[in-house]
Order: C-alpha cells, then structure tokens, then sequence
C-alpha cells in the first residue's frame, strides 16, 4: 500500500465520504490559445470548481511544472534565436520530463489533469508560426507523450489584435498568468513580441487544428470572463459524466 492510499484509509469511518472522486484512466483536458486570450485563468478557474465538486484533480503548466521545464522555459524565453527544429526538441524535452513525472502517474491514479498547453502548442508556435515541419512534430509529440491525446481540449480563440493589446496593458505579466512563478522579466517576451503576421498564423493553425478532431471545444474568448468558464464547464461537465462521474457531483 502507498503513502497516499493509508492516508486515504485513516480517514477512518469517514473515509467514503472525503475520499475524492476519481475516474477510471484518469482525464486529461488540455487549455490551448494565442498569447493575452486567458487561458490560465480560465485553467485555473476549472481547477478550482472540480475540486469544489470533491472531484480529484491536478494543473500544470508548459513549459515548466517541473524543474527540468522551468529552466528550459527560462532559457527559450531569453533567445534571441534557435531554429525552430531545437526550439521543439526543447519544448518536447519539458513535456515528456512532465508526462513522466506528474501527468502518467496523475492519469494512473483516476485523476483529472488540466493542461495549461501541450502538444497542439508545438503545433500552431514551431510549426503553423516558425514553420517548422508539421510531420515531424507530430512524431516527436508523439514520442514525447506516448501517444497521450488529450480528452477535452479548451481552444480560447480571440482575434490577435485584441489579445495583444491585453497583455501590453499588463506589461509585467505573460498573458495575463496569476502565478507569481510565472511572473517574467523584460528580456523573456520573446513571443509577444513577434510580428502580428506571427500571432495570425498561430490562430490560423489552431483553428484548423479544431477542425480536425471531435476533442475541440472552441470558445470565443472575447465574452465575459464569467461566460467563458460557463461554456468551459459545460463541456467538462458533460465529458465527465461520458466518462462515468455522476450527475449529482455537479450540483451545488
Ligand atoms: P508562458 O509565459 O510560460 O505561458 P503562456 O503563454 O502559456 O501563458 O510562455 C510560454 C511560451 O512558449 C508561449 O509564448 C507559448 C510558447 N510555447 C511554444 O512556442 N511551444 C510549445 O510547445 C509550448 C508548450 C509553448
């Protein structure tokens, strides 16, 4: 028996009722968006209304959640240049460090996981945007992963004229972000401050990502906050009970 499962047990009487609810092969939603659109707010939001719903889950970040991310998410960030094959294999080295250290074991133990970016990331920033080759970074997401897809992803879409124009309002945070860990310095801007061109052709492949496969929930995320985290949890919502969680947790 592990750590976590005695302290489960020592719940004692009560243990049925405070054990959190888990899913049978775990549950990965993954938050997707250009820079300024909210996306970590809104991955935070989620966050906390499963676990207010007893629900067990976790969130991460990527680049970062993990020591070996942090620093590969510091180092990109300072570049003036790499080539965009070198800036994949780095954002593909943070992720698997993550996939094998949090998110596998995560997914093994029944929870939800949400994912502040992951592989369509790669897709729409080094391929759709940096034009890198979009075959290999399908393969090198896959190898990265071992083919984990995630169930749900969340795509925040909004014009780049307007996500822009929200993050130079907040000059000492990337995208809006409220984690102090994430908090950057002048010289870590790098991505916004690429062309416009470059943010369009993010939006672009994010887009015709979503066409593609049934996991796309696109939300316009030029609505209230409050409308946005609605939409996201109706989706969630209805995943989850698919995925056998009943409809009673919901209620409030
Ligand atoms: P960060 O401030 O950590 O996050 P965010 O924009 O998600 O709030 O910035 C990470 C930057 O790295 C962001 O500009 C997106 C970019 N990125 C890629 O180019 N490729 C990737 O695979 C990932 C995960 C991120």
């Amino acid at each position: 028996m592990n750590g976590i499962q005695q302290e489960e047990m020592d719940f004692g009487a009560d243990s049925d009722r405070m054990k959190k609810k888990t899913v049978a092969g775990g549950v990965l939603i993954t938050f997707e968006g250009g820079e300024g659109v909210g996306k970590s707010t809104q991955a935070e939001r989620l966050f906390h209304k499963l676990q207010s719903f007893g629900i067990d889950t976790i969130q991460a970040h990527e680049p970062g959640s993990s020591d070996l991310g942090n620093n590969i998410r510091n180092w990109i960030k300072r570049a003036n240049s790499s080539s965009p094959l070198a800036e994949t294999l780095l954002f593909e080295a943070a992720r698997a460090q993550l996939m094998f250290e949090m998110i596998r074991p995560a997914l093994d133990r029944g929870k939800v996981v949400i994912l502040d970016r992951y592989t369509d990331s790669t897709v729409a920033y080094q391929g759709y945007a940096r034009g890198g080759d979009l075959k290999t970074i399908s393969k090198l997401n896959q190898i990265a992963t071992a083919g984990y897809i995630p169930h749900l992803t969340v795509l925040l879409d909004l014009d780049p004229k307007i996500s822009l124009s929200r993050i130079s309002n907040e000059p000492s945070l990337f995208s809006g972000s409220i984690n102090p860990s994430r908090v950057d310095d002048e010289d870590q801007r790098r991505f916004e401050d690429l062309p416009l061109k470059f943010h369009e052709n993010i939006r672009r492949g994010y887009l015709e990502m979503s066409k593609t496969e049934s996991r796309w929930a696109v939300i316009r995320a030029d609505q209230a906050g409050h409308r946005v985290a609605d939409a996201i949890l109706k989706r969630v919502r209805r995943l989850l009970i698919e995925r056998g969680v009943s409809e009673s947790t919901f209620k409030v």
